[in-house]
């Protein structure tokens, strides 16, 4: 894959290609013809989303479905689907809410729903996280913390990860490290400076074991830390999009730099809390950050909600607002977060997560020993990633045939986004079965199969 290629699909699946004009041609009729062409026609179009895969009627559970009915598990979500789409018990909860006319809370006023979403998550989250900041989104979230990390040090600068993503603000772009957002927009924030994340099988310096990535991943944050003193923050994911799954020896070694040289560690839970990673927050897999950033199943799946919980100490900008949002202490949001989170505990969905993702992690090690397009396969709790690769030698990545696997899935029931090209991310509702699971699977190996004989969607 040329260098363009590769930062053109860094987040996802793109929609200027021949395969899926293919796709189009082979599976938009009537109705969904006709909205689709509407869609184009009045959307601004970017390429991961307009134009579209295919127009949604419904979605609920662990399935999304279209227009002419067909249904498929979809294992992307946008990763707002941990208690499954238009759970029924969320539904209930917004429902109430509305009957109590307690919806909207204007800036100043606060409301009993917010006030109970604050103390839960102040109880649920690690450490002693325990002051809450809400805003209707994840980009918005992440800049909260990074001013707050700014107002704390009186310092700018940023440390984060190439090829991770943290909105599309301009801020939060600036802080990912994916070219793809903040390309041709000219200077994004001063003072963010990038590092590698630990990715054990494609690192850059051709390291064999663990302890020599982290200490070299190690070593380059400190290298900036020394030589762009004064750095107000790390922002990262715990475990990264891909997912790459760091040792807990990483970021302990990682808080410990933040410790000696005064900068606040932040950690992006937008796609891993709420059990997604096989516990509430992925961070209890390390260590507590100095901020953790919330958002998408905040909402409940249903409405847009994001914000951030830090600590005690830290709640010392009272005469600045960071979190100046109209939806700040929305009440309808509060209340869908609320009962989100009242299903995952009742449900024991984290624990969930975690027994269904060894066993499907073991069904893909075992389909690796089969299927040499699968070079690697890491992941926690539901947060899987499949790497393919054209040579397990070289781990060239097998752009083209991620894409051509996707749709081929799609074509049998099973919806998923790429990542970095060659990535096919699997990262279903926490409500799946095992059984369903079992069906994804083997659409997926009926699928990889196909595309190792033909090369060809
Ligand atoms: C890890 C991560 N951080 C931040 C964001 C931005 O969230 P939002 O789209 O709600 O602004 C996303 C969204 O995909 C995300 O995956």
């Amino acid at each position: 894959m040329d260098s363009d290629e590769r930062f053109e699909r860094q987040q996802g699946d793109v929609n200027t290609t021949p395969n899926r004009q293919k796709y189009w041609e082979r599976n938009l009729a009537g109705q969904a013809r006709h909205w689709f062409e509407k869609d184009n026609q009045y959307f601004l179009h970017q390429s991961l989303s307009t134009p579209v895969i295919n127009v949604l009627a419904k979605a609920h559970g662990i399935y999304i479905e279209d227009l002419n009915g067909r249904k498929y598990i979809d294992m992307h979500g946008n990763g707002i689907h941990n208690a499954g789409f238009n759970n029924p018990e969320v539904i209930q909860a917004v429902k109430r809410q509305l009957d109590e006319e307690m919806t909207f809370c204007p800036r100043r006023y606060t409301n009993i729903p917010a006030i109970t979403l604050a103390q839960k998550l102040a109880a649920i989250t690690p450490g002693e996280l325990c002051r809450c900041l809400f805003c209707p989104g994840g980009s918005e979230a992440i800049e909260m913390a990074v001013a707050l990390a700014k107002l704390v040090t009186g310092r700018f600068k940023t440390i984060s990860f190439w090829d991770s993503y943290h909105g599309t603000t301009l801020g939060a772009a600036g802080i990912g490290g994916e070219e793809h957002f903040s390309g041709g927009l000219g200077p994004m924030i001063p003072g963010a400076f990038h590092v590698e994340f630990p990715n054990y099988y494609r690192n850059p310096w051709g390291f064999t074991t663990r302890d020599e990535v982290d200490a070299e991943c190690l070593r380059q944050i400190e290298l900036v830390l020394q030589r762009a003193p004064e750095m107000a923050a790390i922002v990262g994911e715990p475990i990264s999009a891909k997912p790459a799954v760091p040792t807990r020896r990483y970021w302990t070694g990682v808080q410990q730099l933040c410790e000696r040289y005064g900068a606040l560690l932040v950690f992006d839970e937008i796609i891993e809390g709420f059990g997604r990673t096989g516990k509430m927050f992925a961070s209890e897999h390390y260590v507590t950050p100095d901020v953790l950033v919330l958002g998408k199943a905040l909402g409940g799946g249903l409405v847009p909600f994001a914000g951030i919980v830090t600590k005690e100490k830290y709640n010392v900008c009272r005469h600045r607002s960071i979190g100046h949002y109209t939806h700040e202490k929305n009440a309808l949001c509060a209340a869908a977060a609320l009962a989100e989170i009242e299903y995952i505990e009742k449900n024991r969905l984290h624990e969930h997560a975690a027994r269904l993702g060894e066993y499907t992690l073991r069904r893909l090690n075992a389909m690796k020993d089969d299927h040499p397009l699968i070079g690697d396969v890491t992941g926690v709790g539901l947060h899987i990633g499949i790497d393919l690769v054209k040579d397990r030698q070289t781990k060239q990545r097998a752009v083209d045939e991620a894409e051509m696997l996707m749709f081929k899935c799609l074509e049998k029931g099973l919806a998923f986004k790429t990542i970095e090209g060659n990535v096919i991310t699997l990262r279903p509702a926490l409500v799946i079965e095992q059984q369903e699971m079992d069906r994804s699977l083997d659409i997926l190996e009926e699928s990889i199969a196909e595309v190792e004989r033909d090369r060809r969607y």
